[in-house]
């Protein structure tokens, strides 16, 4: 908390010999393009390695774990990710930037929006001219009737010479552009694309091929898949959704895989079928069918939400699988948080929102008194403690809501009054179980309450 808060000075950075200035609060790479330079990136959270590069002079730090992508040698060679690293002082860099710059921006209109389930919907793009991309990569998009506002989302279909764009956009519970799209009328609405962007596509090769697919993340493997038809490679497509109603796209994957040249397997798993549902296919977790229809020396292609994605990386690595073969898109619910303006996108936080942050003092006090009762009462009070948690977790499950906190000073607040409350159960514990009257406080808590 402290760290973020503090500022740091701005610092000056060279990039293939260009000077440029890395504000505060700013990363290398956020530096690099508002000064003109066309560092590679995609993601922009430290998830695809893109904006590598070679840190020649000076320190910097980091502002995520980054062994989980780059090798011990990118490692010990002084390989950094420009946008998850901020400058310790003067710093020199080296990046590729040989790359054809791919990326343009297109002026277009919404010419199709159809809902495939409840909170997916296909939008149809018409751009002025044909935008080539491979499969796999996402563009960033803006609505006029959103200025400002731009989300990422998938090409679904491979790269047509007409300059139509397909996008699978699903609704995110208090999302701008996602809300708009999913229940808004917008066609003939102007739309601006940029890109292609992203370095999720397939790579050649024999190997046979594990798509595992969360969501909307079946937009890109699909595009994968349509442009990749003739290869002779078997597929295994894993598809995760909650119920059958949010299974999307099944005559198009059942007629590719009619088409394929090689065997295609295709696993629909619902994590949620209602009760007494006559699902007959596969039940639970997407990504705990992995293990059991993973080839030996498939390569797998994942994509949807970043715990799924990162959960199917983990078993895959668990199973020998290098990460060399293991290539993932994750789908994030609105931009990063570096560009996202104070609240935009948010609810904002209710009375409730702020009242489960007291939960920790509420059982902590509770767990106080039932120390300084003694007797049964200290049973009594661990068994509630930990009933209330399973129970409470149990019931009611995670809670994956982020709100805005208008008034984050009440957090902090909460915060620091832990710890007092903390130093109060830790003494009674102590006092409990000490010979004699520590400090007097049992003298003293008798004369003020009358307890014994
Ligand atoms: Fe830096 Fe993706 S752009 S890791």
């Amino acid at each position: 908390m402290f760290a973020l808060s503090a500022r740091r000075a701005a610092a000056p950075a060279e990039v293939n010999g260009q000077m440029i200035e890395v504000e505060a609060e700013e990363s290398i790479l956020q530096a690099a393009l508002r000064q003109g330079i066309d560092f590679p990136y995609s993601c922009r959270v430290g998830g695809c390695g893109t904006c590598k590069c070679r840190l020649i002079e000076g320190e910097v730090k980091e502002l995520t774990e980054t062994g989980y992508l780059l090798t011990a040698e990118e490692i010990a060679g002084r390989t950094i990710l420009a946008c998850q690293a901020v400058p310790r002082g003067k710093i020199r860099l080296q990046v590729d930037l040989s790359r054809p710059p791919a990326r343009q921006t297109l002026h277009g209109k919404v010419v199709g929006q159809q809902k495939l389930t409840d909170d997916i919907t296909r939008l149809e793009v018409q751009v002025e001219q044909a935008l080539p991309y491979k499969a796999g990569q996402y563009a960033e998009l803006c609505l006029a009737g959103l200025p400002g506002i731009r989300r990422n989302y998938s090409f679904a279909t491979p790269s047509t010479p007409d300059g139509r764009l397909i996008f699978f956009v699903r609704k995110v519970p208090g999302g701008l552009f996602s809300s708009r799209v999913n229940d808004g009328a917008l066609l003939g609405e102007e739309v601006e694309v940029q890109g292609p962007l992203g370095d999720f596509f397939l790579r050649p090769s024999d190997a046979p091929i594990l798509m595992v697919a969360g969501g909307s993340g079946l937009a890109p493997l699909l595009a994968i898949l349509r442009e990749a038809e003739g290869v002779e490679r078997p597929v295994t497509l894993l598809f995760g959704a909650r119920q059958e109603a949010d299974l999307y796209a099944l005559e198009e994957i059942h007629a590719l895989a009619s088409r394929w040249k090689a065997p295609f397997l295709f696993v629909p798993v619902l994590s949620e079928p209602p009760e007494g549902a006559l699902w007959a296919g596969e039940r639970g977790m997407v990504t705990e069918k992995i293990v059991a229809f993973h080839q030996d020396g498939a390569h797998a292609y994942l994509c949807g939400p970043p715990a799924m994605v990162d959960r199917a990386e983990l078993l895959l690595r668990e199973r020998g699988v290098p990460r060399s073969q293991i290539y993932a898109d994750r789908f994030l619910a609105g931009p990063p948080a570096s560009e996202r303006p104070a609240g935009a996108e948010k609810t904002p936080a209710m009375f409730t929102d702020y009242l489960k942050f007291f939960l920790f003092h509420f059982i902590g006090l509770l767990s106080v008194l039932a120390i300084l009762v003694g007797g049964p009462s200290v049973t009594v009070g661990l068994i509630g403690v930990v009933l209330a948690y399973v129970l409470g977790d149990a019931l009611l499950g995670e809670d994956l809501s982020t709100p805005h906190y208008r008034r984050p000073e009440i957090l902090t607040a909460q915060l620091w009054m832990a710890l007092p409350l903390l130093t109060m159960v830790v003494f009674s514990a102590l006092w409990s179980v000490s010979p004699g009257d520590v400090l007097g406080f049992g003298a003293w808590l008798g004369d003020l309450t009358g307890h014994d």
